[in-house]
Order: structure tokens, then C-alpha cells, then sequence
């Protein structure tokens, strides 16, 4: 055996090591990151799927969709008419592990609702993940 391939070895090793770390304390907010625009009183849905860790039924994160005005401070989105969440769950294709839909519905827009917003999850022991930011564009109609 070369050194070529001991080397190629190891690197296979380290990755399937790091895929497996990857996998296993796992807590995923899964969305891409986007500059939505929106026209007001229009309304838009933002969907967060997180995947989760389902062996362990203490361990069930809550999932809140933020908007952020200061740097690391949620503001909820919970103003019901005007923020509608759904939820459903599945289990997936990896063992043991669930994926939580929460989407928000952000209803008849205003230029105030423009801003970066952030789907994030926390589960009791306080394991903590975030997803990207969304950057929302609320356009004033012309008269
Ligand atoms: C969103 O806009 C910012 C600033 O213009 C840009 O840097 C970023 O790449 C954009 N992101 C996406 C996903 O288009
Ligand atoms: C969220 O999901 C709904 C239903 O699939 C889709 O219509 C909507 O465009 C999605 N929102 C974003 C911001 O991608
Ligand atoms: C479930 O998770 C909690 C918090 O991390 C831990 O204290 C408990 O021992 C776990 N239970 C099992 C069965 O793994
Ligand atoms: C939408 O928001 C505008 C501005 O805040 C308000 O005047 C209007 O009544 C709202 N419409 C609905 C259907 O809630």
C-alpha cells in the first residue's frame, strides 16, 4: 500500500466520522435563505422544517418562527389573525428522527412587517439550532 492511498484512507475515515457526528446530536432548522418581495396587503407563507431526534420524548423541540429586530432577540410571531401558524409532522427516511413542518402565515402585509425574519427551535434540555435569516420587502402600493 502507498502512503497515496493510507492518506485516502484516513480522509474517507475523518469524513464518514464527521457525517456521523454531523447526524447524531441532531437538531436541523432546514430552509433556504431568500430576499422575499411582497406587495401590502398581500399575505405569504414561510415554511421551517426541523429535523429531530425521536427516541428520546423529553426531547421534543418547541419551534418558533422570529422576527428579529435586535440581533439574537426573537420577537414571536403570534398575533393571531395576523400571524397564522400550521404544523404537521412526518417521520424520516433516517431512523428515529422526525421532521416538523411549522409554517406562518403572515396575513394582509404592511410596510412594518419588512424585515429579517428567523425560524429557530429549542428543546427542554436547551439544545438550540437556527435556520437563515429571511429578508422580507412589504412594497407600498401606489395610489
Ligand atoms: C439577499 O440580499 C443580500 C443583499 O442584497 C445578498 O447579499 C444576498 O446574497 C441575498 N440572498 C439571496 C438568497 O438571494
Ligand atoms: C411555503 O410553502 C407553500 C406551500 O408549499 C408555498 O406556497 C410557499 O411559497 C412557501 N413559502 C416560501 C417563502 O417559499
Ligand atoms: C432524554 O433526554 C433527557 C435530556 O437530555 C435526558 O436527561 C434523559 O436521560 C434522556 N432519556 C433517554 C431515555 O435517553
Ligand atoms: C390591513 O391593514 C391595513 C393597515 O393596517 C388596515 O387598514 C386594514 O383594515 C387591514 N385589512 C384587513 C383585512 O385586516
Amino acid at each position: 500500500m502507498t502512503s497515496g492511498t493510507g492518506m485516502k484512507k484516513l480522509l474517507i475515515a475523518v469524513v464518514v466520522f464527521l457525517c456521523i457526528a454531523n447526524l447524531k446530536g441532531d437538531l436541523r432548522v432546514i430552509y433556504p435563505s431568500s430576499n422575499i418581495s411582497v406587495e401590502e396587503m398581500r399575505s405569504l407563507v414561510l415554511n421551517c422544517t426541523v429535523k429531530y431526534k425521536s427516541n428520546n420524548h423529553t426531547n421534543i423541540p418547541e419551534v418558533l418562527w422570529c422576527k428579529i429586530e435586535i440581533i439574537n432577540q426573537c420577537i414571536k410571531l403570534q398575533d393571531h389573525p395576523k400571524h397564522l401558524i400550521m404544523v404537521s409532522e412526518m417521520d424520516d427516511t433516517e431512523e428515529n428522527t422526525k421532521r416538523r413542518l411549522v409554517s406562518v402565515q403572515i396575513n394582509n402585509l404592511t410596510v412594518s412587517d419588512s424585515g429579517t425574519y428567523q425560524c429557530n427551535a429549542k428543546t427542554p434540555d436547551l439544545k438550540t439550532a437556527m435556520g437563515h435569516f429571511i429578508t422580507l420587502t412589504v412594497q407600498s402600493k401606489l395610489e
